[in-house]
């Protein structure tokens, strides 16, 4: 019984201890939000600017958003934006969308990625 509750007490430990992981990734990855996307993207619902909003990006379909104008590459891609999609993509956006109309370059950090990515899947 003893090693049954202990076992019971690592357990949850460990959900907890990742579960405020998570949430940290989440918080460094608002800031590279912040400072490499937010001049093209914001995450509120419907608010265009050079890019689409990024709300709800994580499993949407690319050149999904009512109302801005895509490029037919990106328009036309095909890809769902899952997490593994997404830093396939923000490492090179042109690999994944050739004639994307989105000039960034890509983010080469993958632990910076994952943490946006963290960021991005808690905006809907
Ligand atoms: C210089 C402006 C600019 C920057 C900086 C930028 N983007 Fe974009 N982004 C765009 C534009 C414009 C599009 C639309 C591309 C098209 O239609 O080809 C786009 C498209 C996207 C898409 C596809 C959206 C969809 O609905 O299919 C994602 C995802 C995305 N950007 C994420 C990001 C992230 C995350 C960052 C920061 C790492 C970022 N972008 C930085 C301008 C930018």
């Amino acid at each position: 019984m003893r090693s049954v509750l202990l076992a019971c007490a690592l357990a949850l430990s460990v959900l907890v201890t990742a579960h405020q992981a998570a949430a940290q990734d989440a918080i460094a990855g608002e800031k590279v939000f912040t400072s490499q996307c937010s001049i093209c993207h914001s995450v509120t619902p419907g608010r265009t600017l050079t890019g689409p909003s990024l709300a709800g990006i994580v499993g949407r379909k690319a050149g999904s958003v009512e109302g801005f104008h895509y490029s037919a590459a990106n328009k036309s891609s095909g890809v769902t934006w899952t997490a593994q999609e997404l830093d396939t993509y923000l490492a090179n956006p042109k690999a994944v969308v050739p004639g994307t109309t989105m000039t960034y370059p890509g983010l080469k950090d993958a632990k910076q990625r994952a943490d946006l990515i963290a960021y991005l899947s808690t905006v809907h």
